[in-house]
């Protein structure tokens, strides 16, 4: 009889154990938000979800009227073991309704996704004119089918579009509408628009003066020949900037790539296109592209200046909240240093002399031009 009753038992728990581990299979397979979902409902019941004998006691010594409450932050490690942290948090009234600001399409409203995600990826596409996008000499055609696999990434996203490039980004992004703000935005948006007088003027004096010291071959890069190519580059801090202070996405973290990254090259995004990357706090992590013995010390701005020389990449900078906006202001403070020197250079060029000047702000990462998701995984 004892023995029926233990086969019983046994035959019990196989029971349970297999459907617990089938739906957690099931919920891995799906996607991080009704995972969280699933992590919300245990937190109330378990203390840790990989243990699950402890209940918790944290509800019941709150005391009736909280104030905060406690919050797991779980990520799946490497698709399959989850890492969990415990945070109090202040209860956050009711979930804001954002307005998406774009006039070309009939507004309409999305919620707020209620689980704070922890980095938001912010990204331009602007015309400069005459047919010119972002970048040089590339066909507008050739740009949507880079950007349409960047804003495959599923991930939270602020967009600066150009008019003409908001009902493509849109309908990219149709699936993805809650994680997606979109700004319909031209280059006369942005503030370094007041001083394109002056970069015009400067890019002028140059063509019709064009130095010894400096490399000819340069003369007709956009950089040297296009004030709007350089105005547009120069104002990836500014939008970063921008979607840190809005926040939509109450986000800690935030990674400025270039609407063109990867070059429309599939095997570089990471796979699903999902990425939760992780920066080190207090510091903008980017990618150079020389190598580690480079050291930057060898590149003074005469290095760099007219010359034909990439030190390290514009189209990936990322950082916490607080330091974009230090960056930012670094970032725009030297942009006017070579204004007022009569220069005017692309993003490469201020983010050399920037990390130079200030290098313990910096992570600089030792890489490929499209390396962002291998190197921050
Ligand atoms: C951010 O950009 C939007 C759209 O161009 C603009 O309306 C807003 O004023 C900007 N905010 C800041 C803080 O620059």
């Amino acid at each position: 009889m004892a023995k029926v009753t233990l086969v019983g038992l046994v035959i019990f728990l196989t029971v349970c154990i297999s459907i617990y581990l089938i739906t957690l299979i099931h919920l891995t397979s799906e996607d991080r938000s009704s995972y969280d979902d699933y992590l919300d409902n245990l937190r109330g019941q378990f203390s840790h979800p990989r243990s699950h004998m402890r209940r918790i006691s944290y509800e019941r010594q709150a005391p009736l009227e909280r104030k905060t409450r406690l919050r797991f932050m779980s990520k799946l490690v490497d698709g399959r073991s989850l890492s969990t942290t415990a945070a109090y948090e202040p209860i956050a009234a009711e979930p804001e309704r954002l307005h998406i600001s774009v006039s070309t399409v009939p507004s309409f409203t999305v919620p707020v996704s209620q689980v704070d995600e922890s980095v938001t990826v912010v990204s331009a596409l602007l015309d400069i004119g005459r047919g010119k996008w972002w970048y040089y000499r590339r066909p507008f055609e050739i740009y949507l089918d880079y950007l349409e696999q960047m804003l495959r990434l599923d991930v939270n996203m602020v967009l600066f579009v150009d008019k003409k490039a908001v009902d493509f980004a849109l309908k990219c992004r149709t699936h993805l509408s809650s994680k997606t703000v979109l700004y319909e935005t031209s280059l006369a948006d942005v503030p370094l628009w007041n001083y394109r007088q002056q970069m015009i003027k400067v890019v002028e004096l140059e063509q019709k003066n064009f130095r010894a010291e400096w490399d000819e071959a340069m003369r007709h890069h956009p950089e040297a020949s296009s004030a709007d190519y350089d105005l547009a580059v120069n104002s990836k801090s500014y939008f970063l900037y921008n979607a840190s202070v809005q926040n939509p996405f109450h986000s800690s973290h935030f990674v400025w790539l270039d609407a063109g990254y990867g070059h429309g090259t599939r095997e570089v995004f990471p796979k699903n296109f999902r990425w939760s990357p992780t920066f080190p706090p207090g510091k903008i992590s980017l990618i150079k592209l020389t190598p580690t013995t480079d050291l930057l010390d060898n590149y003074p701005l005469e290095k760099l200046y007219r010359q034909d020389q990439s030190v390290v990449s514009g189209g990936f900078v990322a950082g916490d909240r607080t330091t974009v906006g230090t960056f930012h202001s670094l970032f725009e403070q030297q942009v006017f240093a070579l204004l007022r020197d009569g220069k005017v250079d692309d993003d490469q060029t201020i983010l050399v002399l920037i990390i130079r000047a200030y290098p313990q702000l910096f992570n600089v990462v030792h890489g490929d031009w499209f390396d962002a998701f291998r190197l921050f995984p």
